[in-house]
């Protein structure tokens, strides 16, 4: 049976596209105008502040993505508009007011992108994934941040090579992170010294230790977070939800076709956390393990199938010798991974904002203008 496709739920899940320069979403900034249901078509009135707004066609994928990866959903019509001079007023006062109301937030930008690498299995190369991935965009020139959200299980430091601890600053109290081939990197592995310590944080919710990362780490301006899910994520999937509505998910796969079965897990966890499937990589592919279920999985998902990184020693001794295979340059699994961050990076490219920020001034001083 199909799923219902209600009111509610596409307008849950809409809260979870942000217009980057007015730092909220666009539901609570008032830009959906009416959402109508027909079977599994959604038709979504969007408003922007103007209609040439540079962002428009930003706002509008994070729409369409954010629709279609509700169940049941099958096609998403986005119908745009320009906001009248009253609307955008009223738009305005309510972005002043969130920005003050938010003095409490986590430290993660509206603006950054949030990659969260997952898979519907253990032990696929999400830890690999992710670590190569975020060393790869930095070293596309983007401001990248990895949070190891295998609270328990990590192996984010030493696949980084990242020896540093975390300290918190002294008069911030915000903890630094430690930074490793140019990534701002944290977890928890970087902060237990001893067993006790260890046994300490296990006394911990696994969800506080999350909100530990997100609200105490001084991560800055960041053109991507990227997080190292767990393996079999329930608590942590429901934590991020909550605290990062702006995350997206890779999923990860092996080539042995179980495109199915791996379906169902990975759309049931896009489901709960009302995350858009970014696309699918394909892992550990090659003579060995063949090759084709990342296609199928996409296809299966219907979304993009990002590549498909072969099974290749260089990627154990990377994540063994803390120096990602993605830097090297004479492996054949170092090009594949560089072409799957290319694609990450169009798939979802960083928040534009050079262009709007001059925009933004302008507006607020057009509006005061208008209200003296
Ligand atoms: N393409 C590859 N070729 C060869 N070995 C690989 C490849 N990808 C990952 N591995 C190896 O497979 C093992 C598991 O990888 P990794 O730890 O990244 O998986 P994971 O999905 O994070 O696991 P877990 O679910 O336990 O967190 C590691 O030893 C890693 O070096
Ligand atoms: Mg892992």
């Amino acid at each position: 049976m199909a799923a219902t496709v209600t009111h509610d739920l596409i307008m849950k899940t809409l809260e979870g596209v942000n217009d980057p320069e007015l730092g909220g979403n666009v539901v609570e900034l008032g830009m959906i105008r009416d959402v109508t249901i027909d079977d599994g078509v959604v038709e979504v009135g969007l408003a922007l502040t103007i209609a040439e707004c540079p962002l428009r066609s930003q706002i509008e994928g994070d729409t369409k993505r954010r629709v279609l990866s509700v169940p049941g959903v099958e096609d998403v019509v986005i119908r745009t508009t320009a906001m009248t001079k009253k609307q955008r007023s009223e738009l305005m006062s309510v972005a002043r007011q969130k920005a003050r109301d938010n003095a409490e937030p986590t430290q993660v930008s509206s603006t950054t992108r949030v990659i969260a690498i997952a898979s519907g299995k253990g032990g696929v190369g999400k830890s690999s994934m992710s670590v190569n991935v975020a060393v790869g965009l930095a070293n596309l020139g983007f401001k990248v941040g990895l949070l190891d959200a295998d609270i328990w299980g990590f192996s984010i430091p030493r696949m980084m090579g990242a020896t540093g601890r975390l300290e918190a600053d002294a008069e911030t109290k915000l903890i630094e992170p430690t930074t490793a081939h140019g990534v701002k990197v944290v977890s928890t592995g970087l902060i237990v010294e001893s067993e006790e310590t260890a046994l300490m944080w296990r006394g911990l919710m696994l969800s506080k230790a999350l909100e530990q990362f997100l609200k105490q780490v001084n991560w800055g301006e960041l053109d991507y977070l990227i997080l190292d899910m767990p393996p079999g994520t329930g608590d942590v999937q429901m934590a991020l939800t909550r605290m990062l509505p702006q995350a997206e998910m890779v999923v990860v796969t092996t080539p042995q076709s179980a495109a199915q079965r791996v379906a169902i897990r990975v759309a049931d966890m896009a489901r709960r956390s009302h995350m858009p499937v970014i696309g699918v990589v394909e892992n550990m592919s090659g003579e060995v393990f063949g090759s084709g279920g990342g296609t199928e999985l996409a296809e299966e998902l219907g979304v993009p199938f990002i590549g498909s990184i072969p099974l290749d020693h260089s990627i154990v001794s990377g994540g063994d010798t803390g120096v990602p295979a993605i830097t090297d340059s004479s492996s054949q699994a170092g090009a594949a991974l560089r072409e799957a961050v290319d694609q990450i990076a169009i798939l979802i490219p960083p928040a534009d904002l050079e262009t709007c920020t001059g925009r933004i001034a302008k507006l607020i001083a057009d509006l005061e203008a208008g209200a003296a």
